[in-house]
């Protein structure tokens, strides 16, 4: 095959600590809600993310998995507050990393964004008509008490011994991750959960050493990020998946992450991943930054730009391999993460590999690559004898 350029960035490797990933791909976390209802992992899951793996992607983030079962958004989140949860993971990450990707999981508590249904059963606050059919509401924790929005349930305001007792359980799930063979560990520090309530001056209203100036607001999150970096192996890398802005005046803001990120890369953050919003949820105020083709690749420039020693992953509607390879050869971040378009095609990863360096199929799984390569050859003599897949069917002469 004759490939369209020598060269693309999106299929550059990329090593960070202990591992090299093929591509600049990465999968981003999507929760499934579909756990067994303890938090435990299931085959789902791992066909799940198994075929993102085959599909080719550089590396492969598992949902939002939960530190303690008060930390899940709904009843049926993953979940990693026991040792029991650890055996089921062991064998995502495992098929994952024997596909070549690098596996990675989120740790996530959702503080008082949790209590939640599930998006199929409204995606509001549990009720007791929730209750009746086994998935009970329960108390909600913030830095704060306030609520997120309408109708979702006032928070417990956090003591420091809470705070305190909270961050060893962030470490142990990490060191369980760790144990169950991730090589990423990407904590959840957007998008309105426990660590950017804490950021946020939206639902940190604290006057303790955790509230009030930035310093005190960046406490929480950076003794979270200490506590795991000195848990997990050298060789682990910390992704920290960051809000850059709430988009809502009064809130957190991009100068803010300038800050923030760079003291992150200083206590061992490998990857900031740039995301934003979800500080309240209300959806009905102007809490969202525009939604376009890849609308967070400003934020992840910026935070390139400004903070040295940091690797930038950027998402958001980043759909066509040409414009994941513009985002890169421009600067605006050193990782693409992609979620929803792999829901529509696992196979993105090999499809933009043909359309950015020239059709070929060796790095597929060679289960599919040796077939598909064989018919390439079969599929042009047809088309070069002007027949095509209607041909038959437009002549009526079936
Ligand atoms: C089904 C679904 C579940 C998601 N779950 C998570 C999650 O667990 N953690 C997270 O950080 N973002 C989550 N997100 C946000 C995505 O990771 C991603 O940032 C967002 O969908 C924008 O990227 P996209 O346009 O490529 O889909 C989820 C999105 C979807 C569609």
């Amino acid at each position: 095959m004759v490939p369209k350029s020598s060269a693309s960035m999106l299929f550059e490797p990329l090593t960070i600590r202990g591992f090299t990933a093929p591509n600049r791909v990465m999968v981003s976390p999507m929760q499934q809600y579909s756990s067994d209802g303890d938090g435990t992992a299931n085959d789902f899951h791992l066909v799940q993310l198994g075929r993102f793996a085959l599909g080719g992607a550089g590396m492969v983030i598992a949902e939002a998995t939960a530190i303690e079962p008060a930390g899940r958004m709904s009843h049926t989140d993953l979940g990693i507050w026991s040792d029991d949860h650890i055996a089921p993971l062991t064998r995502i990450a495992a098929f994952i990393e024997a596909q070549g990707a690098i596996p990675g999981i989120q740790l996530v508590h959702a503080g008082r964004k949790g209590s939640m249904q599930a998006p199929w059963d409204g995606m509001g606050p549990l009720t007791d008509a929730d209750a009746a059919r086994g998935e009970a509401p329960w108390p909600t924790i913030g830095p704060s008490a306030l609520s997120p929005g309408g109708g979702w349930p006032v928070p417990h305001e956090m003591s420091e011994a809470e705070i305190a007792a909270n961050i060893a359980l962030w470490a142990d799930a990490a060191c369980r991750a760790a144990a169950a063979g991730f090589r990423i560990i990407d904590l959840h520090g957007a998008h309105g959960y426990l660590l950017h309530a804490f950021l946020s001056p939206l639902s940190n209203r604290r006057t303790d050493r955790y509230g009030g100036s930035l310093v005190n607001r960046m406490r929480y999150p950076l003794e979270v990020v200490r506590a795991i970096r000195a848990a997990i192996p050298q060789g682990c890398a910390l992704f920290y998946r960051l809000s850059v802005l709430d988009g809502i005046d009064g809130g957190w803001t991009v100068e803010d992450s300038v800050a923030f990120c760079t003291e992150l890369v200083a206590e061992g953050v490998d990857v900031i991943d740039c995301s934003s919003g979800g500080a309240i949820s209300d959806r009905s105020s102007n809490t969202r930054v525009r939604r376009g083709f890849a609308f967070h690749a400003p934020y992840s420039r910026a935070i390139k730009q400004d903070v040295s020693g940091a690797l930038v992953a950027t998402v958001g509607l980043i759909v066509e391999p040409e414009q994941a390879e513009a985002v890169l050869q421009a600067g605006d971040a050193d990782i693409i993460a992609i979620g929803r378009e792999m829901l529509s095609d696992p196979n993105w990863t090999h499809r933009a590999r043909s359309a950015l360096l020239g059709e070929s199929y060796d790095a597929w799984p060679r289960e599919a690559g040796w077939w598909l390569d064989k018919r390439v050859g079969a599929l042009r003599q047809l088309r070069d004898g002007g027949e095509t897949p209607m041909t038959r069917y437009q002549r009526g002469s079936h």
